[in-house]
């Protein structure tokens, strides 16, 4: 399968060390022989149509910040020149969530689909702000369009409640969906300022460079966008959700919920409406998980309430979604 990778930041280096270190298994089990033939970052691109090599290119940017010192040319294809004239047929867009102009992951999406190429996005930009009109692009283009990456790292949050949900009517859900934040909140729950828990928060590498994103929930956010269109079948954008994040939560807000037997938690909740906010979750709940991991509760007409917890971030462990969604495409590829 040819592949093209946008961006090339610690997911996308997880997902070719993956490769690497998985090729024989990967083909043996499930038919899949990766070829990256083209990957570019924000410097500059690499280009082989018989496949680059995955370990040169992870050497390549370690050494100079960027694959375009893959070969010895002076000259590198731009990243549109490259989703126009190199052949391949998956996508794979991991450029950084821009929540303004979804740019530039809004036109490498868009380029690819209109060449005929299925997309894997992780990135949460294009979704977020134009969900609706993506999909519909994807299906007059007939190409498939996956990202379980978006939402819970390598945690199959929206898998679980498209697939093994099936059949059921969910009618609303709501959970953590932001690790930066619920980390900062349960460290304030030890006592720690905002200010003194978002540093150690930065300090670890949890916060995105634009701190905003996590702190005022606007990834939150973006990915309850994601769930309500994909699980509730919903046409909504980033403007539709009500969102407050958690800049204003005090030592005292957090001391008031553990006087009511409950903890201090950042929500992404669908019910009625579409709201993002800090809300008090009682402690037996098994949505109050603590430092940064992720959890989402889906309550179903039959079945009840179910929780699921895991990492909602990480290189390794989103690479390993964007693993899942190959797999998917190369299954249905194989069955048409
Ligand atoms: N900033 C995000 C978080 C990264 O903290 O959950 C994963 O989307």
């Amino acid at each position: 399968m040819r592949i093209i990778l946008c961006g090339f930041g610690v997911v996308a280096q997880s997902l070719v060390k993956l490769f690497d270190s998985r090729s024989e298994d990967l083909y043996a089990k499930y038919g899949l022989k990766p070829r990256v033939v083209g990957v570019f970052d924000s410097k500059g691109s690499a280009v082989d149509v018989s496949g680059l090599s995955l370990s040169k290119l992870v050497e390549t940017k370690k050494k100079f910040g960027t694959v375009k010192n893959y070969a010895n040319t002076k000259n590198s294809m731009s990243g549109i020149e490259m989703l126009k004239n190199v052949e391949a047929d998956v996508l794979i867009e991991t450029t950084a969530s821009n929540y303004k102009d979804a740019e530039p992951g809004m036109t490498h999406i868009t380029t690819a689909m209109k060449k005929g190429m299925h997309v894997i996005s992780v990135n949460k930009g294009p979704l977020a702000l134009a969900f609706p009109s993506l999909m519909e692009l994807a299906t007059y283009n007939q190409v498939m369009f996956k990202f379980s990456g978006t939402v819970g790292g390598g945690t199959p949050i929206l898998d679980y409640a498209k697939n093994s949900l099936r059949g059921e009517r969910i009618t609303s859900f709501a959970g953590i969906l932001n690790g930066t934040t619920n980390y900062i909140l349960t460290n304030m729950s030890t006592g720690l300022s905002f200010e003194s828990a978002l540093k150690d928060a930065q300090d670890k590498g949890y916060v995105e460079a634009d701190e905003s994103l996590d702190l005022d929930g606007l990834d939150a956010a973006a990915k309850l966008v994601i769930l309500a269109n994909w699980i509730m079948g919903m046409k909504v954008t980033l403007p539709d959700i009500d969102c407050t994040g958690i800049r204003k939560v005090t030592i005292e807000d957090i001391k008031k919920a553990e006087k009511n037997n409950s903890v201090l938690k950042l929500i992404a909740s669908c019910d009625n409406k579409l709201v993002v906010s800090p809300k008090e979750i009682h402690k037996d709940d098994p949505l109050g998980v603590n430092g940064t991991l992720n959890a989402i509760a889906f309550t179903s007409e039959h079945s009840g309430t179910q929780t699921i917890i895991g990492k909602g971030a990480g290189g390794t462990e989103t690479a390993s979604s964007i693993l899942r969604d190959l797999l998917d495409i190369r299954q249905e590829i194989a069955k048409n």
